[in-house]
């Protein structure tokens, strides 16, 4: 149990470890290649208003039964299922986090290792037109892969390993402020050297003729729950080390703008510069999800000597920010397990609980790298290989549907446990109005768009 001594020690502290949570790969890799997928302007305003109207509510639900159930996300939920007279069933919201929380990690940490394997590369400096070729080459090897992911994996089990205030906090504190000042100084850097203005705009503006479809709308508001860190059971497990005092609204709207933020800095620090080096004519959807690994790899070749110093500082950035979200994807399910383990865990207890869930994400991430290579072609509907079903399972399957459970949960069961101290909320029109949307709003918009997403993804049938 989270008792006394497992919280976090001041009121910074959920802050960092939730904003650390927050901003990592999502906004620096997903980010940018999803609005480039997506034609830019557009899926950029969706994107911000369904992280208003969504993301920011349902944020705040998944704090508040933390905080308020004081435990992992399992027994936090059965805990507040007990206060108000519900179904001990509804910890399968918890359940459900966990079994995301661990598909993502696993195919997280495969990325992440792609991310410090290219620190190398660029450091080591590439010739003009050979990314591609050197994407294709290291995404066959599948020893070398797994080296890169195992380094990560275990690197950011060994934080999780030593709890709350000696692991994650401590590495917060360093993190934390390193990705700010690497954010801004790669922006300047894409302003500097790159064309600011065409980024700008293609961040920015849309055309007339720009449609919108479901599969842009699922996109946005997936790719918002995911780099919000939302329906994995991190912002309950994080709430539920939260001070008493602490407000949930505030805390929330720190971390909600903080994230938002760094994933549009990260569009202008990319954009502007792809665009400088390549021409306005480049068409930034060209490369799916290698536009950092192949069309920032090769944008860094151009820059010649410059290159293998600016590369290996973005992907030391992108390496940072996934570390920290990597150990924040841990810590719901070693929670869980540490609790499961014994009734009065020690630090041991959490020792062999990290190794535990070590060895799953292990085996997860060899099906993840298999993806890349031996099961390439093993796809399923418009998934192309384990990797994407991984991805597309945990993203955009679970998170929505945990989404819409904890919304439904704290809207229509816990109409007596919601107070405004907690919250935080004094204006009584706030309150109500938070109630609305999770108990409407989100749960119909969420499932909505889970049922139409998926059909148009795995059964390939879509209606607008
Ligand atoms: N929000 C993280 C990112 O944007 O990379 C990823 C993540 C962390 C997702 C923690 C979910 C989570 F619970």
């Amino acid at each position: 149990m989270a008792g006394n001594s497992n919280q976090w020690n001041n009121n910074t502290a959920f802050l960092l470890a939730a904003t650390g949570s927050a901003v990592g790969l999502g906004n620096i890799w997903g980010f940018p290649y999803k609005a480039g997928e997506n034609g830019g302007g557009l899926f950029v305003l969706l994107y911000i208003f369904f992280v208003i109207t969504l993301g920011f509510p349902v944020f705040m639900a998944e704090v508040f039964i933390g905080k308020k159930g004081k435990s992992n996300p399992v027994s936090s939920v059965e805990n507040l299922a007990k206060a108000s007279n519900s179904s001990k069933g509804w910890s399968i919201i918890g359940y459900g986090g966990i079994l995301a929380s661990l598909i993502i990690a696993g195919y997280y940490a495969v990325i992440a290792g792609f991310v410090i394997n290219y620190g190398f590369i660029s450091a080591g400096g590439v010739d003009v037109g050979a990314a591609e070729a050197i994407y294709t080459s290291e995404k066959a090897n599948f020893w070398e892969m797994t080296m890169w992911f195992s380094i990560f994996l275990f690197g950011s089990g060994f934080v999780v390993a030593n709890g709350i205030d000696k692991g994650i906090d401590k590495a917060m504190r360093v993190l934390l402020p390193m990705l700010f000042v690497l954010v801004f100084a790669m922006v300047g850097y894409g302003a500097y050297a790159g064309d600011f203005s065409k980024g700008l705009e293609y961040l920015f503006s849309w055309k007339a003729e720009d449609g919108i479809t479901a599969g842009m709308i699922q996109g946005a508001i997936g790719q918002a729950f995911f780099s919000l860190s939302i329906g994995m059971g991190t912002l309950m497990a994080f709430g539920a080390y939260m001070p008493n005092d602490q407000k949930v609204s505030k805390a929330s709207g720190v971390v909600v703008t903080a994230d938002t933020g760094v994933a549009i800095l990260a569009g202008l620090a990319i954009f502007p510069l792809a665009f400088g080096i390549y021409g306005a004519q480049w068409s930034p959807d060209a490369g799916g999800d290698t536009l950092v690994f192949v069309t920032l790899t090769e944008a860094f070749a151009r820059l010649g000597d410059l290159g293998q110093f600016v590369g290996p500082l973005f992907f030391f950035l992108l390496a940072v920010a996934a570390f920290s979200s990597m150990i924040s994807i841990l810590e719901p399910s070693v929670a869980f397990v540490t609790e499961k383990l014994t009734r009065n865990p020690t630090k041991n207890t959490r020792k062999i609980a990290t190794l535990i869930i070590m060895a799953i994400c292990f085996a997860l991430s060899l099906i993840s790298v298999a993806g890349h290579n031996v099961w390439a072609d093993k796809s399923l509907g418009t998934l192309e290989n384990p990797f994407e079903m991984m991805k597309y399972f945990a993203d955009d399957f679970l998170l929505l549907l945990v989404g819409a459970g904890m919304s439904i949960f704290v809207g229509w069961r816990l109409q007596n446990v919601v107070n405004s101290d907690d919250m935080g909320i004094t204006n009584k029109g706030f309150m109500n109005l938070w109630v609305f949307v999770l108990k409407f709003i989100s749960p119909i918009f969420l499932l909505g768009i889970w049922v139409l997403g998926n059909l148009d993804r795995i059964f390939e049938i879509s209606f607008f």
